[in-house]
């Protein structure tokens, strides 16, 4: 089989990728000439472990290629994957289609043979209707369906996820398409991954209703990990007598610093706006909206808290500026609030992160960047872990301890061990973890 993928940016470029991988001839296009000429040299845009292998590999064997040319891209394709870019729009928050049907238009005009157009962007309900009028409308001959086939990668491991994903979700119809699709993910349908095949709508649904869902889990054990640290309860406990119910699931139950990200916050906002549009409230992912802000700028009082109340003329290291781990990818990152919170309180910001400086750079003020964590912590006042890389994990606490000028840890993560810390003699302030002073829970002793 053959497909054409239009867009090479995550989306994209993962899915052509591992569409190879599955042995099918794939051609990426992509408008941006100088990217293209990158990814034929074998560079790849974006951080993703194990991408720039699997690229490599696939070019080698033949099945993954590069153009800006879309008709060479098109040239006997079963079908083509839109994966352009649906940035939140300025003026409401809701997915800007602009490149969606600039795309649907140029494919009308490339249709030949019975050809698949497969919706792989994040796009608002309704899109793959819409995106059938505009190529009727500029080519009212074509043979052609519209899927909706939402991608449900997480950075850092999208290439996994891709190869051995919960499930495959396919929107359509048409009874064809469904058929093509099918072959598509042949790999997949062998190894038994769950197929769910359904409407466009329900399929547009599933998508935003998926990452709004793990953003309201996120948010829910967050607020509960509050209730713990007012009432000496753990919410990694916590977390763990929940999730082992069946029905709740453990994954997503870890109290942080808020979700970011370029989906989470994006997809809970679009959904809200769906949700206004067509006069079906969605109260609690609004809520979950509103919640998550605050706790990311929250988070800035906690270490203030930490150092005595002010961070004034202090020198606080920043261990992580990424979103997540194994990306380099800060867009509404946590860090990008925290930061100018502490800087406008006063603080003197050194960070550090293994991939996202040079993004950082871009949008972060008066930092001091430095090379690697123990860099960054020499004769800080505080420390903040705020991404929980495997290079912050395993941090030996005795060079720790000789480096800082005040054993202070403000671990957002929870990654370090609460007694542990203590026992070596840090303040150490983490997540929905009570503060253990001779063993005995803080707030008790306070009420003593
Ligand atoms: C998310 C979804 O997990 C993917 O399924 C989806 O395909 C993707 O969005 C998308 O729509 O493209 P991603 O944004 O890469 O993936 O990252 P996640 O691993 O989901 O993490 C999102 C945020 O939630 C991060 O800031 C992370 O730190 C936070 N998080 C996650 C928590 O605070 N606690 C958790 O238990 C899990």
């Amino acid at each position: 089989m053959k497909i054409g993928v239009v867009g090479t940016g995550y989306v994209g470029l993962v899915s052509g990728t591992c569409f190879a991988e599955f042995g099918i001839d794939v051609i990426c296009v992509d408008k941006d000439a100088g990217k293209i000429e990158r990814l034929k040299n074998g560079i790849i845009p974006i951080y993703e472990p194990g991408l720039e292998d699997l690229v490599a590999k696939q070019v080698k064997a033949g099945r993954l290629h590069f153009t800006t040319n879309l008709a060479e891209a098109m040239e006997g394709a079963d079908a083509v994957f839109i994966a352009v870019g649906t940035p939140p729009s300025v003026i409401d928050g809701q997915a800007d289609l602009t490149y969606v049907f600039e795309a649907a238009k140029e494919i009308a005009q490339n249709i030949k043979g019975y050809t698949v157009i497969v919706n792989k962007s994040t796009v608002p309900v309704g899109t793959a209707r819409r995106v059938t009028d505009v190529i009727r409308a500029a080519n009212p001959n074509a043979d052609f369906d519209v899927v909706s086939n939402p991608e449900f990668l997480r950075e850092g491991a999208a290439i996994d996820d891709f190869m051995r994903p919960d499930r495959v979700v396919v929107g359509t119809t048409s009874e064809r398409a469904r058929a093509v699709m099918r072959e598509l993910y042949r790999p997949l349908y062998i190894n038994e991954t769950p197929m769910v095949m359904t409407t466009p709508e329900s399929s547009e649904i599933i998508k935003y209703a998926s990452n709004a869902f793990l953003a309201v889990k996120i948010t829910f054990i967050n607020e509960i990990a509050n209730l713990c640290e007012a009432v000496d309860g753990n919410v990694q406990d916590v977390a763990k007598g929940m999730g082992l119910d069946g029905r709740i699931g453990s994954k997503f139950l870890h109290a942080g610093p808020g979700y970011g990200g370029s989906c989470f916050p994006k997809d809970t906002l679009a959904l809200v706006q769906i949700g206004e549009q067509h006069k079906a409230p969605q109260t609690i992912v609004q809520t979950v909206v509103d919640v998550n802000n605050a706790r990311q700028k929250s988070m800035a009082d906690r270490v203030i808290a930490a150092c005595g109340g002010s961070v004034k003329d202090k020198k606080i290291a920043v261990l992580g500026i990424a979103f997540k781990p194994n990306t380099d990818d800060i867009r509404e990152a946590p860090s990008l609030v925290i930061i100018p919170e502490l800087q406008s309180a006063g603080a003197k910001i050194a960070a550090t992160d293994p991939v996202a400086m040079d993004n950082a750079k871009k949008v972060l003020n008066n930092v001091e960047w430095c090379e690697d964590a123990y860099a960054t912590i020499k004769d800080a006042d505080a420390v903040v872990i705020v991404t929980e890389w495997n290079e912050f994990r395993g941090l030996n606490m005795d060079k720790v301890a000789d480096l800082v000028k005040t054993k202070c840890i403000i671990d957002l993560r929870n990654i370090y061990k609460l007694p542990e810390m203590e026992e070596r003699g840090f303040h150490y302030v983490s997540i929905g973890r009570p503060a253990l002073i001779d063993g005995k829970a803080a707030s008790k002793i306070r009420a003593a």
